[in-house]
């Protein structure tokens, strides 16, 4: 790469890639904690059947227990799959300004704008799961696109078409074993509080045919650090009934049951995800359904999100929600620096053009063990 940068005059050449460093783990940390603030809801969304997103809560989900015993594979040759897709910032972005009309039309004209320029961070939730929680991942490379615009990093993710093609054709078992994470949210939801699906037709306690369309999402403001969060995502339902807050959210999640020490350092250490997904969100209440192989439901067990830290420190499969904070103020920070310094090739914008040049997208990709590293694409990348 050294030697492109000399190389000539094509402007791609002269991309430089710039790296950030993961923290190491299990160092002694001196530094002082960095604080995440108590996410609050702002609005909340709907996808239909169709796809369609309204401002309704028409997808929203009570929690009911589900059945002892539920069969997970029940249902599986009915499922409607949303296919495999970048997941755009569009409907987030509409969210936001559907939050900054709201604050003109309450507090005055120009409120709007005033929040926004706060925000340092607009991305989904599942997107700041993994940045926060690079540091201990060990597998999974991921790959995103930023803009820097006014202030404001805007984060989406970033799949090429193998890849798509690949989660689209996954391998009969592997979908499902999908498939039992969202059947297990069909026999743990109703439409009505407390009360099991009236499903004719189905076992009692069936909340119906999955259709991974059908979302009911949250989008909440938070801080880490010193910088500003609007971040959205899907809810799986709400204990009793919802009143804007957050506090209702459960999050429902499947595993294997835990037969042997193997297993519950396997379940700790994915515990960290299910910790920072549901924290982000404001989600107090993980419902982990845990399952034979064969998709049997044999127990359910509740977690408050804040007591998982706890549960794991000591353990084999230990992690340290510091280490994912410090590190995501660190990023964030480097990231805000890394953008707002002009690419080396920028020309002077002529003298009579008013005419901003559109903001770069530059490319990250958090790679396991290795660090991230961010460059700029060149227009046709
Ligand atoms: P589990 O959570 O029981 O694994 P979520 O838990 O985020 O609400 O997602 C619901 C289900 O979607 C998951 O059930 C899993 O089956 C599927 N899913 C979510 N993220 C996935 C991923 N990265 N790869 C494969 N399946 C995924
Ligand atoms: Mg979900
Ligand atoms: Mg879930």
């Amino acid at each position: 790469k050294r030697q492109d940068l000399d190389s000539g005059l094509d402007a791609s050449s002269l991309n430089r890639t710039h790296t950030i460093s993961y923290p190491q783990l299990g160092a002694n940390r001196q530094a002082a904690p960095v604080p995440f603030q108590q996410p609050t809801g702002l609005l909340t969304f709907s996808y239909t059947p169709q796809r369609v997103l309204e401002f309704t809560d028409s997808a929203l989900r009570y929690y009911v227990d589900p059945p002892p015993g539920a069969d997970l594979r029940y249902g599986y040759d009915r499922w409607i799959k949303r296919p495999e897709e970048i997941t755009r910032l569009d409907s987030l972005l509409r969210a936001v300004q559907r939050v900054m009309q709201k604050a003109d039309a309450t507090i005055g004209e120009g409120s709007g704008v005033k929040w926004m320029r706060d925000i340092a961070v607009v991305t989904w939730r599942g997107i700041m799961t993994k940045i926060l929680t690079a540091p201990y991942e060990e597998r999974d490379r991921c790959e995103l696109n930023v803009m820097y615009v006014n202030g404001t990093l805007y984060i989406e993710e970033h799949y090429s078409d193998a890849r798509l093609k690949e989660k689209e054709d996954l391998a009969p078992k592997q979908r499902q074993q999908t498939y039992y994470g969202y059947s297990f949210e069909s026999w743990c939801t109703s439409s009505r509080p407390g009360l099991p699906e009236k499903s004719e037709g189905h076992p009692v306690g069936w909340g119906g045919d999955v259709d991974t369309n059908v979302q009911w999402c949250s989008v909440v403001k938070t801080k880490l650090g010193d910088n500003r969060l609007v971040i959205g995502g899907e809810v799986d339902c709400v204990r009793n009934q919802f009143r804007g807050k957050t506090d209702a959210f459960v999050e429902l999640k499947t595993s294997m049951s835990i037969r042997n020490a193997g297993d519950e350092a396997r379940f700790e250490k994915k515990m960290l995800k299910f910790y920072i997904q549901s924290f982000l969100l404001g989600v107090p209440e993980i419902v982990v359904g845990f399952r034979t192989p064969q998709g049997r439901l044999t127990t359910t067990q509740s977690f408050k999100t804040v007591q998982l830290p706890r549960l794991v420190r000591g353990k084999p499969g230990a992690w340290d929600p510091q280490v994912c904070f410090s590190w995501g103020q660190h990023f964030l920070s480097s990231l805000k620096s890394i953008l707002s310094t002009p690419p080396a090739f920028a020309e002077e914008s002529p003298d009579d053009s008013d005419i901003q040049p559109l903001p770069r997208v530059w490319r990250i990709v958090l790679a396991p063990g290795e660090g991230v590293k961010v460059s700029a694409l060149d227009e046709t990348g």
